[in-house]
């Protein structure tokens, strides 16, 4: 029975010390030690032994035990700690590796572009307002003198929300908005958003951007209209810059001007830029229609008003001699970054 016990303990020592995974240890150990392992079966069997011989032999099985016991502890700890190193050697982390830069943005060409307007008017005593995008049919049209059947209506289709709703296809609805206040005088500038229902080209988005002006007072003329787009466009297109006013219609202004600026790129000699005019177009203008000021409760004989319309996108792209408006829209960064 002895050599049987010395048996097994060599037998379970040399199994333990030749595994390699904790997985088989745990096999070992059932084997072994378990209910049904050697060490049990040989403890059943000691009823065959002398009384006096028994707890001697139990003792000696105790102790095989427990040696068999501490050479498992100790290779499991083995086992996972150079599990442990081989994991670690692999998820080294290099920390002198250069870290990836984060990609920072910056103004689009319209903010630009708008933010310089704003400022000169700004700088002209204007307030910078705004209205809303989703509107009435009525303060897109109807209160700015254009009724239901009124052929402009055509020129600016637009999306239709439902009922009385549609997207503005024009900030001078601001306009109406601003004389809804009841606060005279007005002398504001309405940058936003404007709806067409347009295909997209390289002039032509349906969706862009425009910047209405309004100045509402006593005493206002076409001359104060004249000099303050003069003072604008001198300011955004450099000193030397003429302006010239050409009679138009708009159904809310009489009377109604378009703005040509001289080309900035040739100094008005006729150029590509300007397809050989010297001048390049640039706004819609004029004097507030009375119509308009009575609609709102202002009586045209005490106060007169000017009002102007500008597009924003226009005007990055003349700026910056980008000759295709879908560039502003596509945010690709190699193009944004040029600015
Ligand atoms: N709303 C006009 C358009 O979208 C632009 C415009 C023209 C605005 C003349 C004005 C103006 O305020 O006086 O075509």
């Amino acid at each position: 029975m002895k050599e049987k016990l010395e048996q097994i303990k060599q037998e379970a020592l040399k199994r333990i010390q030749e595994s390699t995974d904790p997985e088989r240890l745990n096999e070992i150990k059932v084997a072994y030690l378990g209910k049904k392992g050697e060490l049990t079966s040989l403890l059943k069997s000691m009823k065959d032994l002398a009384a006096e011989e028994k707890p001697k032999f139990g003792q000696m099985v105790n102790d095989t035990r427990s040696a068999i016991e501490d050479v498992l502890d100790e290779a499991k700890n083995r086992l996972e700690s150079a599990a442990l190193n081989e994991k670690l050697k692999k998820e080294v982390i290099d920390v002198t590796l250069p870290a990836k830069k984060p990609r920072m943005g910056h103004r689009h060409p319209n903010t630009i572009a708008l933010e310089e307007v704003e400022r000169i008017f700004i700088g002209l005593g204007y307030e910078v307002v705004s209205g809303p995008e989703v509107e009435k049919d009525y303060y897109n049209f109807e209160a700015l003198n254009i009724p239901a059947d009124h052929p402009a209506k055509d020129e600016q289709d637009t999306f239709y929300i439902s009922g009385d709703f549609l997207l503005r296809t024009q900030t001078s609805s601001v306009q109406i908005h601003e004389m809804e206040k009841g606060r005279l005088p007005i002398r504001m500038i309405a940058p936003g958003r404007v709806f067409r229902s347009d295909e997209v080209d390289a002039t032509h988005s349906p969706c862009f951007h425009q910047i209405e002006g309004l100045v509402i007072d006593k005493h206002v003329t076409f001359s104060d209209l004249k000099g303050t787009l003069d003072r604008f466009a001198k300011e955004l297109f450099g000193e030397e810059t003429k302006t010239k006013f050409r009679p138009h219609h708009f159904p809310f202004t009489e009377p109604s001007a378009e703005m040509d600026v001289s080309c900035f790129k040739c100094g008005g000699k006729g150029c590509r830029f300007c397809k050989g005019s010297g001048w390049i177009e640039i706004l819609g203008c004029g004097m507030v229609h009375p119509h308009v000021l009575e609609m709102r409760g202002i009586d045209p004989e005490e106060y007169v008003g000017f009002a102007f319309g500008v597009g924003l996108e226009r005007i990055a792209l003349l700026k910056y001699e980008i000759d295709d408006m879908r560039l502003l829209y596509e945010n690709d960064d190699r193009f944004l970054n040029q600015f």
